[in-house]
C-alpha cells in the first residue's frame, strides 16, 4: 500500500465515519453502526472486556480450540491458508495455528490498523517462516484475497461471535459472500454465541467494574476526537437490555439530562432518557445458527459446545 493510497483511505474513512453519525442522529431511531467502535483505544477497550470475569465468551472459546485444536486441524489438513475475519489481536489465532499442520499462509483482515500491524508482528515472531498477508479491511465490506493464495485450499476463522454484531439476515450475507471469497471446497470455523440464563448474559455486557461502559462510552469521544465534537460523555451512560424475542443484547448510549451537542458544525439535541442504539450482540440457539449457516450455503461439519452449554464452534463446509 502507497503513502497516498493509505492517506485517502483514511480519507474516506472520515467521510464515513461523519457521514454515518449525522445520518445516525437524525434518523428514528438514532443509531451507529457498531463498526466505529473500533479506533485504537476501542480495540484496546474490547480486549479489556475479554479479559473480564464476567465476559465468558473468549475464555470458554479459548477452551474450545485448545480442547479440538487436534480435530480441526486433522479436518483443515495440511498447508492451508488461514483467512481470519476481524482479527483484532490475532490471541485466538494463536491457538489455531500451532495444532495447524504447516499451514501455509495467515491472511489477518482488519478495520483497525493499528492492531492488524501489532499482530502481524507478533504472530511472525511466533511462527516463523509462516507468510503473514495482512488486509487492511472492512470485513462487512468487499474484499479481495492476496494473490499468493490463490491456489491454496483455505479455512475461514472467524472467532468470538463476531458474527453477533449483525442483523440475522446481514449475518447469513456475510456468510455467504465469506464462501464465494473463501471458494469452492474451502471451511470456515467460526464462533456463534448460545442463549443462556440473564444472570450469567447481563453481567456480561454491563460489569460492575464499567469497562463494558467505558467501551460503548468510547464511540461519543471518538466523535469528539475525529468529528469536532463536544458531547458531554458524563452526561450519557452505556445502557444494555436484553431483546427476548429475538434472542440479542441491545446496547445504547443514554441521555442524562435534557442536552444539545455540537458535530461537525451541527447542532444534536438529546432529551433525558433519549437512546442512541449503539450495538447488537445476538445469541442463538444450536439449529437457528445451523440454519443461518444452511441458508448461506454452508453444511456443517461438526459441533463444539463447551460443558456449561455457553459457547458453539462450528466447522462448516462450503456446499
Ligand atoms: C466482538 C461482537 C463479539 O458481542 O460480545 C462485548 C462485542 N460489546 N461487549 C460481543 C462486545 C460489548 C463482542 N463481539
Amino acid at each position: 500500500m502507497t503513502l497516498t493510497e493509505d492517506t485517502s483511505k483514511a480519507e474516506l474513512f472520515h467521510a464515513e465515519f461523519a457521514e454515518a453519525v449525522h445520518t445516525g442522529l437524525t434518523g428514528t431511531p438514532r443509531r451507529i453502526p457498531t463498526r466505529f467502535h473500533y479506533d485504537a483505544r476501542g480495540s484496546a477497550l474490547f480486549e479489556d472486556i475479554t479479559r473480564l470475569e464476567e465476559y465468558y465468551p473468549t475464555r470458554t472459546e479459548i477452551g474450545l480450540l485448545s480442547a479440538h485444536g487436534p480435530d480441526i486441524a486433522k479436518r483443515a489438513g495440511g498447508a492451508c491458508a488461514v483467512v481470519e475475519f476481524g482479527s483484532g489481536s490475532s490471541r485466538k489465532t494463536n491457538i489455531l495455528l500451532e495444532h495447524m499442520d504447516k499451514p501455509s499462509a495467515y491472511v489477518p483482515i482488519d478495520i483497525d490498523e493499528v492492531a492488524l500491524g501489532q499482530a502481524a508482528d507478533r504472530l511472525r515472531a511466533r511462527f516463523p517462516g509462516l507468510r503473514i498477508l495482512p488486509v487492511h479491511a472492512d470485513f462487512t465490506r468487499h474484499i479481495e484475497l492476496p494473490r499468493e493464495i490463490e491456489d491454496t485450499p483455505r479455512l475461514g476463522f472467524f472467532p468470538g461471535s463476531t458474527i453477533g454484531n449483525l442483523e440475522l439476515d446481514e449475518a447469513v450475507e456475510f456468510m455467504a459472500r465469506a464462501g464465494d471469497l473463501l471458494g469452492r471446497g474451502s471451511n470456515l470455523l467460526i464462533g456463534a454465541d448460545l442463549r443462556k440464563d440473564l444472570k450469567i448474559l447481563l453481567p456480561a455486557y454491563d460489569d460492575p467494574g464499567g469497562v463494558t461502559a467505558s467501551f460503548t462510552l468510547n464511540l461519543f469521544h471518538r466523535i469528539n476526537r475525529e468529528l469536532d465534537g463536544n458531547l458531554d460523555v458524563s452526561r450519557f451512560a452505556h445502557v444494555a437490555i436484553y431483546n427476548d424475542q429475538i434472542g440479542r443484547i441491545e446496547i445504547y448510549i443514554e441521555s442524562l439530562i435534557d442536552q444539545s451537542a455540537q458535530i461537525m458544525g451541527r447542532q444534536y439535541r438529546f432529551a433525558k432518557g433519549e437512546r442512541v442504539h449503539v450495538e447488537n450482540s445476538h445469541k442463538y440457539t444450536l439449529p437457528q445458527f445451523q440454519g443461518l449457516a444452511e441458508k448461506a450455503g454452508w453444511r456443517t461439519g461438526q459441533v463444539w459446545v463447551d460443558t456449561g452449554n455457553l459457547f458453539s464452534l462450528h466447522y462448516l463446509a462450503r456446499a
